[in-house]
């Protein structure tokens, strides 16, 4: 099937209490990862490119890989989404270049302005078939070249909810309930804890309406261990354990985002294959076993976190 939008994923997603994985894409092994997991699965996906992503590798190669990857999964709807769109002009290239949905990320503007732009952002996509992601509230952490200090970072005022989409016409909401992006989302000793009363909040505001989770890696132990075992140094990196967001995703989220599992699945294993196999030098001696890597991680987060295996 050809590249879709988000509409009818979040839909089903909503309506059967799951959610759809939405994982950042910067390269081929990356997609294949990824897609071979979902297809094998039979799960619906998101392919996301950040402004980063196009900067490394190319808007038109990404493109093409995505649609590389759907033409190999037949039996998945597959969504090529924009991450973290800073401006109506990239959303509109992207929209023009191809992808199915884009996010307009104004949660750093003034509120008057991120309606402004997220409306003429919806206005544009809506013309050619495209969903629409905006944010409300800001989450702490490392996107793209912005980096956001956790004082600096608030969460969603659910009162303000229901007026932004109403006015903005955007398809489905990023909110901030204590999900940050990068691998240290917790300080060492502290307990990991999700707003879930403001999502509770929101959903009520917004009945039936997909809510995005950003920064929902679980940084995954086991590969922590690996990164440090052989040689790198990630000490304390937390991430927002399974369950929460397995109930989140039972909740109004239809909408999980996952960049950091994916390079620290890679990095784990390539730093291993690198010190177990000190002479080898073809990549794709070790760039085979980080794609094989990417797709377990994926595999376990369809099973365990998303819900959204067989729902195809
Ligand atoms: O939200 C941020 C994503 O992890 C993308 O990261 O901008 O470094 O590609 P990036
Ligand atoms: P993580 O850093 O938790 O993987 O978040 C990724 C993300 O939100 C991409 O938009
Ligand atoms: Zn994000």
């Amino acid at each position: 099937m050809p590249l879709v939008n988000t509409k009818e994923m979040f839909k089903k997603a909503y309506e059967g209490g799951y959610a759809i994985g939405a994982f950042n894409v910067n390269n081929m092994e990356i997609v294949q990862g990824i897609t071979e997991a979902c297809e094998e699965l039979k799960a619906p996906v998101i392919l996301q490119v950040s402004a980063g992503a196009r900067k490394y590798a190319n808007h038109t190669y990404l493109v093409k890989l995505v649609e590389a990857a759907v033409k190999e999964c037949p039996d998945i709807p597959i969504a090529l989404h924009l991450d973290h769109g800073a401006s109506y002009d990239i959303c509109k290239s992207c929209i023009d270049g191809g992808f199915t949905s884009v996010m307009f990320d104004g949660s750093s503007l003034p509120y008057e302005e991120n309606i402004e732009v997220a409306s003429r952002v919806a206005e544009y996509a809506h013309k050619y078939g495209v969903t629409v992601e905006a944010e409300l509230g800001q989450l702490a952490g490392v996107e793209d070249e912005v980096s956001v200090e956790a004082d600096k970072a608030h969460f969603t005022d659910p009162d303000q909810v229901q007026d932004f989409v109403t006015r903005t016409g955007v398809d489905s909401l990023a909110i901030a309930i204590g999900t940050s992006h990068g691998a240290y989302k917790f300080k060492p000793g502290q307990k990991p804890q999700l707003r879930f009363d403001i999502l509770q909040e929101v959903a009520n505001r917004l009945p039936g309406f997909p809510i995005v989770l950003h920064g929902a890696s679980s940084v995954i132990q086991e590969h922590v261990k690996m990164v440090n075992q052989y040689g790198g140094q990630m000490p304390d990196a937390i991430g927002i354990p399974e369950e929460m967001l397995r109930k989140a995703a039972t909740m109004a989220v239809c909408k999980i985002n996952i960049d950091s599992d994916i390079r620290l699945a890679m990095t784990a294993t390539i730093r291993k294959y690198f010190a177990e196999n000190p002479s080898h030098f073809d990549p794709r001696q070790y760039l085979g076993p980080a794609r094989t890597a990417v797709k377990d991680m994926v595999a376990h987060k369809i099973n365990v976190v998303l819900g959204c295996a067989g729902k195809a």
